[in-house]
């Protein structure tokens, strides 16, 4: 039988218009059923949620509503509909191979729920500004067709010093009745702000708060995503709450190239000479790679070109590293 818990949630559910967690929900009921060797029970309440996904047109394949966020959680969220896929981003092997994963277990996850088991869904991505961490996020909630939102810890914490932990709260409350991808950018904002100010009681509660929020099981399944460059300075106890790190780097010569590739459409690249595009593209990000490329296509544009030469191409990314070395001589990295 389901547990009151289960028939409050399906109320919540079903008062907020969220059909689809109605039925995650009800799966879940069958699931336990089947545990507990009531198969018939299990096999109707299926059966009855099948007919009910049919009739009304939903089922998992069709993208859920997107609505903006309400009330109090207006400019603690910010939602954005992801518009690129996980081949547009250009990846390590293991990493995207691991993101397949993930997005398997979330596809399925009422068969694994129904084995007992939680699919994975808290990721923490860690690497240098501009390797491709917000993009995956974005990429990872197209793939499973789901909403991006986007917490901005940064801004939650100077915006709402003092009651950042309740703040919290409501996004995880948010985050347990919607199914979505939940982005925490700027992640290390919770860690990193602890010795620069002299807020440390409230540092210590806001990441404590979150330690538990990550803990809650959630009957959404919503994804988890939180973002940073600084893992340095993020708690060890924060560390293992995580499903899963996944490190992003600077670009090897081949994903150099993949970058340059993408983002030179619809153009041409005239008789790339690969080898010096890559020694002039070495020790800069995907995200000034694409910048580079993008300038030399729009002076191509301008010029009425459709290709651009290599001279071009070394010419913009040349000129990122110029700007690199100004900003980084400017601005210490902590
Ligand atoms: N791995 C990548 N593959 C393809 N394009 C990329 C990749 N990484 C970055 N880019 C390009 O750079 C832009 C910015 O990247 P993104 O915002 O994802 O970086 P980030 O790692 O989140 O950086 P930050 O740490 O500064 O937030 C992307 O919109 C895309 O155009
Ligand atoms: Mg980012």
């Amino acid at each position: 039988m389901a547990n009151t818990k289960q028939i409050l949630a399906m109320l919540k559910s079903r008062a907020a218009g969220d059909d689809e967690l109605f039925y995650s929900i009800a799966l879940q009921v069958a699931a336990a059923e089947a545990r507990q060797g009531r198969r018939t029970t299990a096999e109707d309440i299926r059966a009855a949620v099948d007919e009910a996904r049919a009739a009304s047109g939903s089922g998992p394949s069709v993208p859920i509503s997107i609505a903006k966020p309400r009330g109090d959680l207006q400019g603690l969220i910010e939602l954005r509909e992801p518009k690129i896929g996980l081949r547009d981003v250009v990846l390590e092997e293991g990493t995207k191979s691991r993101l397949n994963d993930v997005i398997r277990q979330q596809t399925k996850r009422d068969w694994l729920r129904e084995h007992g088991k939680t699919p994975s869904r808290r990721l923490l991505f860690v690497g240098p500004p501009g390797s491709g961490k917000t993009m995956t996020g974005e990429a990872l909630a197209h793939s499973l067709r789901l909403p991006l939102l986007v917490v901005r810890l940064e801004t939650l914490i100077t915006r709402f010093m003092g009651e950042t932990a309740a703040k919290l709260r409501l996004v995880f409350d948010e985050l347990n009745q919607r199914r979505g991808v939940y982005l925490f950018d700027e992640f290390d904002a919770l860690g990193g702000r602890r010795d620069a100010t002299n807020d440390v009681a409230e540092m210590r509660r806001v990441l404590n708060s979150f330690l538990q929020f990550m803990e809650e099981s959630n009957t959404t399944d919503s994804l988890v995503v939180a973002a940073t460059n600084h893992p340095e300075i993020l708690d060890r106890a924060l560390l293992r709450r995580f499903d899963l790190i996944l490190e992003f780097d600077l670009p090897t010569p081949n994903q150099i190239r993949d970058v340059v590739k993408r983002n030179i459409r619809p153009l041409k690249l005239n008789r790339p000479g690969w080898k010096s595009i890559e020694s002039a593209a070495s020790g800069l990000s995907q995200s000034e790679i694409a910048r580079a490329t993008e300038d030399a296509a729009k002076m191509a544009i301008l010029e009425e070109r459709n290709s651009i030469s290599t001279t071009d191409l070394i010419f913009n990314l040349t000129n990122r590293s110029k700007m690199q070395k100004i900003f980084s001589s400017q601005i210490p990295r902590h």
